[in-house]
């Protein structure tokens, strides 16, 4: 696979910049910190939800705060991806309204109920209709730098919703975390950017095992469930190829029955497990278990362990792993990680209806 070794061809390769956005993430997570820190938002009288609502790169941020809250806050984090949101919503409830280019429809429709229903509101976008609104409305506006795409920017579309909360009163100052995370990642970055060749690139090498098979990838409930799914868009978006996703323990009293048949076609799975130190440790037991009973099915199964201390640098460990994997996949399949061809065309056909 010589073109995982062709540094030049790769960025040539790269039209929108997904590899130096990457190479960029621990800084834009500091960035991110300080917009969040920057934010015209104060405390709110008897919060009983937090609600965060978007699509796609939009709306994964929300799932890392969801993870990241539940044992840190003392209100649900629900994340919402649609037009309509839960029925609970209203003046108790704070929504993020999350949107990159603030004008995907279904956040707008959110958005505007989330106003008739009296929440208080902030906005995460780069401007568009939804910027706009919000100013008009004098929703407090967190403005993140654009030209990146959507799911290059989970560290401004995540990170700015822990420091209102923070600011809110209701999480800790987590400065210290998204230090340790920004230089986590920036160590990172050393070993998995183009420029290291493929025998020792971790993420080249699970490029190359995904590579014309299917990502399976496993999470657990309340650690890497999120990267898990994480890791399952980006090899969607980047590579535009398939990949499934579950979680520990939920898997071993469903899917995994579904690794007998059909034969062929399981020798086509490459199947990753995320892992974390603070994974429960009946979870941690059914890691060895499970890959006793399925891995003669599989092409291959490996294991990957969150790095860093702290809860954020754990999760975005294991995040940028992935990250990568998947623009080294599109690359493998000879496509531009950039461009989402697909969604575009969906949003324009709706656009004309
Ligand atoms: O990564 C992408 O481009 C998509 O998943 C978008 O995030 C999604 O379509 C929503 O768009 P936006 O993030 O602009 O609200």
């Amino acid at each position: 696979m010589p073109v995982l070794d062709d540094v030049q061809a790769m960025y040539n390769a790269d039209t929108k910049g997904m590899l130096k956005a990457l190479w960029e993430l621990p800084e834009q997570c500091a960035r991110a910190w300080e917009l969040g820190m920057a934010a015209d938002v104060s405390p709110m009288d008897d919060l009983r939800q937090v609600v965060v609502t978007g699509l796609g790169g939009s709306a994964i941020g929300g799932d890392l705060l969801r993870v990241y809250a539940a044992q840190r806050l003392d209100v649900p984090v629900v994340v919402n991806r649609d037009y309509v949101l839960p029925e609970f919503v209203g003046p108790h409830t704070l929504v993020f309204a999350v949107s990159y280019s603030g004008n995907t429809e279904e956040t707008l429709s959110a958005y505007a109920q989330a106003r008739e229903k009296g929440a208080s509101l902030v906005v995460l976008t780069t401007g568009g209709k939804l910027g706009e609104m919000a100013r008009n409305d004098g929703v407090p506006v967190i403005t993140v730098p654009g030209g990146i795409a959507p799911r290059s920017a989970t560290g401004y579309l995540f990170i700015p919703t822990l420091a209102v909360l923070y600011r809110m009163g209701l999480l800790p100052d987590l400065s210290h975390e998204v230090a340790e995370c920004v230089s986590l990642l920036q160590s990172m970055r050393e070993e998995l950017k183009p420029e290291v060749p493929r025998d020792s690139n971790q993420a080249k090498m699970l490029a190359a095992s995904f590579h014309n098979r299917i990502p399976v990838i496993w999470g657990s409930s309340g650690t890497t469930e999120v990267v898990a799914q994480r890791w399952k868009g980006q090899i969607n978006e980047n590579a535009k190829a398939p990949a499934c996703w579950n979680v520990f323990p939920e898997l071993n009293h469903n899917e995994l029955v579904g690794f007998e048949f059909p034969g062929e076609l399981l020798r086509r799975l490459y199947v990753v497990i995320l892992r974390d130190p603070r994974d429960h440790p009946r979870v941690q037991k059914r890691f060895a278990i499970t890959r006793e009973i399925m891995e003669g099915a599989v092409a291959g199964v490996v294991e990957i362990m969150a790095r860093g201390s702290g809860a954020l640098a754990r999760m975005y460990s294991l995040v940028y792993i992935g990250d990568y994997a998947s623009v080294y996949l599109a690359m493998l399949y000879g496509v531009d990680p950039g461009p989402v061809r697909v969604i575009d065309t969906l949003k324009a056909r709706l656009a004309e209806e």
